[in-house]
């Protein structure tokens, strides 16, 4: 099958296009046709191995453990182990897997769920990372509620234009945050306002809200803790930094514990009754992904830089 390859921590350059062989399911994995993946930001950071601490938590030390990237996917189920029960081949799904930059990946059927109806394969591709943090972030972290005020900055990305149409389905009145050319769309997403980030200071404009979902930006917690209400809840989402995120963590339990407003940084959960929820809720046309630019396998590179530039509007789709 053809395969990105990666045999070295680099730029997105490091990856090629090669044949290598079909993986074999073993009993209780499942092999995906891969229709289509997605990029999300932790996938440029492993395949540069950077932060450093990526590399501690599974990717390997000196050189990638796993030489085909890539995590979310859509396809269709090739063959399945002895011991994988309620799937088939020939079943359309979508989620997460081992190195779906290639023909073939494979996955974990805990990891996987039937594939929305109503999307094409690079649509339903777009969905289980990013869609499952905005879910989690929201609805688990954020205890978001129908009537909340919700901010949510980076409305324009990836989890950013999920997170706003799960906001608005739940009912909440949402601000989102994004670049000035980004703001005609983020309101099309459901937003009853939008900040420009680039004139408008989301600290000083003096606002209040009950939830504050932070995808971007370089505001500090302590910064943002000034436009949460007095028992508001700030969901830290963004894992950059030389400690991945991990400086924030340690800080939102220490300021959660001696107030009555609570931070939470969180890494999301691949959840299979997740992406049920979130199944049926596009099927209900509640959310939908945005598509921003789909590229071929052989451009994996190019998908990478586009995404490591921080201004996708929307999802970035590889289609194998
Ligand atoms: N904790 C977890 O489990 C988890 C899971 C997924 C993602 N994440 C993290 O969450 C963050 C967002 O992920 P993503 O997939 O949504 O990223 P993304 O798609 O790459 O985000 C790009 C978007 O960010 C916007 N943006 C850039 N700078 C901004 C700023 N200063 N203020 C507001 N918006 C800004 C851009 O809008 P403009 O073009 O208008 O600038 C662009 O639309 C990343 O840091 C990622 O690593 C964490």
């Amino acid at each position: 099958m053809q395969a990105i390859v990666q045999r070295r921590y680099g730029p997105p350059e490091v990856l090629g296009l090669e044949e290598i062989e079909r993986p074999v399911p073993a009993a209780r994995e499942v092999l995906v046709r891969v229709r289509a993946a997605s990029v999300n930001p932790a996938d440029w950071h492993a395949v540069r191995g950077r932060p450093f601490l990526v590399r501690l938590v599974g990717y390997g030390l000196r050189r990638p453990t796993h030489r085909t990237p890539g995590t979310d996917v859509a396809g269709v189920v090739e063959a399945i182990g002895d011991d994988v029960s309620g799937l088939r081949p020939g079943d359309e799904v979508f989620g997460w897997a081992r190195g779906s930059y290639a023909e073939y990946a494979l996955a974990r059927p805990d990891r996987l769920a039937r594939k929305p109806s109503t999307l094409s394969f690079e649509q339903a591709a777009a969905v289980p990372t990013a869609a499952v943090t905005a879910l989690q972030g929201l609805r688990d972290c954020g205890r978001l509620a129908r009537g909340q005020e919700v901010l949510v900055i980076g409305a324009s990305g990836g989890v950013g234009t999920f997170a706003v149409q799960i906001a608005t389905a739940a009912g909440a009145r949402v601000t989102g945050v994004c670049g000035a050319r980004n703001a005609p769309f983020v309101r099309s997403l459901g937003a009853d306002e939008v900040l420009d980030y680039g004139r408008e200071d989301v600290v000083r404009a003096g606002r209040r809200y009950d939830l504050v979902f932070q995808l971007a930006g370089t505001c500090s917690p302590l910064a943002l803790r000034r436009v949460l209400r007095p028992t508001g809840t700030l969901v830290l989402c963004s894992g950059d930094g030389p400690l991945s995120g991990l400086d924030r963590i340690a800080l939102a339990a220490v300021v959660t514990r001696f107030g009555s407003q609570r931070l939470v940084a969180f890494v999301a959960k691949q959840r299979d009754r997740d992406l049920a929820t979130l199944q049926e809720l596009i099927e209900a046309g509640s959310i939908r992904p945005i598509l921003d630019r789909t590229y071929p396998l052989a451009d994996t590179p190019g998908a990478l830089r586009y995404v490591e530039a921080r201004h996708a509007r929307g999802k970035v789709v590889i289609a194998a």
